[in-house]
């Protein structure tokens, strides 16, 4: 019989963008969503949030760490300042992805900056396979984010 599929997406959102693309992943690829969550209150939270990160504070909480039991692990968020924001750093850091395969994902509404470059290299250094790495515009919408994730082709098993 062949094995089900069993897949996550890990993702942080603070404005739903990341929801959204969270959404459409765990449909297309059958993957459980996992939504990062970070601390603080409302108009300090992003404050609260970027001052953790520069300090390497905990920013998020990782319900389970452990996700030997997933085959694809999808991981994203937005970018902050030309980075990953540091909740997306952070749960790369507390993860265990050794030896998995990793798709990652990006937001932006026009600078991706070095992000693209700082998130696969976390990943790589924690042992993970990064199968992919997409980017996507704040602005682009559901049709265009299935065309983008049909066109690069990865194999999800
Ligand atoms: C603090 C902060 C910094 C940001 N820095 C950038 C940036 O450097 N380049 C860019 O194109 N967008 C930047 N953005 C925009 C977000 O990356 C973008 O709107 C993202 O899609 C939001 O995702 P979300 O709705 O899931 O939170 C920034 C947003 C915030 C709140």
């Amino acid at each position: 019989m062949p094995k089900k599929k069993n897949n996550i997406v890990l993702y942080f959102s603070m404005f739903g963008k990341n929801e959204k693309i969270a959404d459409i992943i765990s449909m297309e690829f059958n993957a459980l969503k996992m939504r990062i969550a970070a601390s603080g209150w409302g108009f300090l939270k992003i404050p609260l949030h970027m001052i953790k990160g520069v300090l390497e504070r905990d920013v998020v909480m990782i319900p389970n760490k452990n996700l030997k039991d997933y085959n694809t692990i999808f991981i994203g968020g937005p970018v902050w300042a030309g980075k990953p924001c540091p909740a997306l750093m952070d749960t790369i850091k507390k993860v265990r992805i050794k030896d998995k395969n990793v798709v990652l994902f990006l937001t932006a509404t026009g600078d991706f900056g070095n992000a693209e470059n700082i998130m696969r290299d976390a990943v790589r250094k924690k042992g993970a396979k990064v199968k992919a790495l997409f980017k996507f515009f704040t602005s682009e919408n559901e049709k265009e984010i299935k065309k983008k994730l049909k066109e690069i082709g990865i194999e999800i098993y």
